[in-house]
């Protein structure tokens, strides 16, 4: 084996790969090791900067638990949860375009009936919500499921507010009709600041970086033969429509949210007089 040397380090290192087994985990080590070792010769990474970032490191994983993920958080803030996404999820303009996840959606949606509101607080500015989940050709998805999830008007959702905001507030699991049609009575969503006072928040601080996402509705749209799209839709007039702290948000993803003043209108669909309306189609791609 060849010697390690400042000069040759990254060679070095990959050749002690060069056995694995697995020819995708030896592609991924080899580069990674590539890369890392740039970086660290590019910048001449100091000691105290190496002590500084194994202990970092070591934080952000010891803030992680079953309801905090320090860690996704920071591959986040970093744009790689994005990157990600956006590389696993090509739509080529053929389909609703995806986005992260994040922290805050349950594994159980409550399951609720088309037009029910999802406001259990009755609290915000009311907003009808509708939609048509559709294949690449048009043809309607029926039975197309429809989880949602946001944050209320103050930009908190439900699970970070125990005991300020009913359980299940603003989060619903809908079964779209015969012409793949959704609707449901809820409020605008805020943005809010992701959670900052773990080390994600300190690396946005030094960094002069804020931790707001713009508002949004979250949604992840499932039906059968078709690829699932994890995804949200922006409020046109949001803040931080251009500097997302995670980088979630893509134009195509974007609506307006125009008011309806029309007090017929506002008692067929059961929202106070005036209220908001947000559309928002979404078009899957088949299975390959
Ligand atoms: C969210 O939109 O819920 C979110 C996404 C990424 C990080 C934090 C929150
Ligand atoms: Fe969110």
């Amino acid at each position: 084996m060849e010697l390690f040397s400042e000069e040759r380090s990254a060679e070095v290192v990959a050749a002690s790969f060069v056995d694995t087994p697995d020819p995708r985990l030896n592609q991924l080590m080899t580069a990674l090791t590539r890369h890392l070792h740039a970086f660290v010769k590019e910048v001449e990474l100091t000691e105290d900067e190496w002590a500084f970032a194994v202990d970092y490191l070591t934080r952000t994983g010891q803030l992680c638990d079953d309801v905090r993920q320090e860690f996704i958080l920071l591959s986040d803030v970093l744009g790689v949860s994005m990157l990600v996404e956006t590389i696993n999820h090509r739509t080529g303009g053929a389909s609703t375009e995806s986005t992260v996840l994040g922290p805050f959606h349950m594994v159980q949606s409550p399951p609720r009936a088309l037009g029910d509101t999802i406001a259990l607080d009755g609290k915000g500015e009311p907003c009808l919500v509708s939609g048509q989940v559709t294949g690449p050709d048009g043809e309607p998805l029926p039975g197309a499921l429809v989880d949602v999830w946001q944050a209320n008007e103050e930009g908190f959702y439900d699970v970070q507010q125990p005991g300020i905001q009913p359980e299940n507030n603003l989060r619903a699991l809908f079964t779209a009709d015969e012409q793949g049609r959704f609707w449901f009575r809820s409020i605008v969503p805020r943005y809010y600041p992701i959670p900052d006072d773990g080390p994600v928040g300190q690396l946005l601080a030094a960094t002069a970086r804020h931790a707001y996402r713009p508002a949004h509705l979250h949604f992840i749209v499932t039906a059968p033969g078709y690829r699932p799209v994890t995804t949200h839709v922006f409020v046109a007039d949001s803040p931080y429509l251009d500097s997302d702290a995670v980088f979630g948000v893509k134009e195509s993803l974007v609506r307006d949210v125009p008011e309806v003043d029309d007090p017929a209108r506002a008692a067929e669909v059961g929202l106070p007089n005036p209220f908001r309306t947000l559309t928002f189609d979404l078009t899957l791609r088949r299975l390959e």
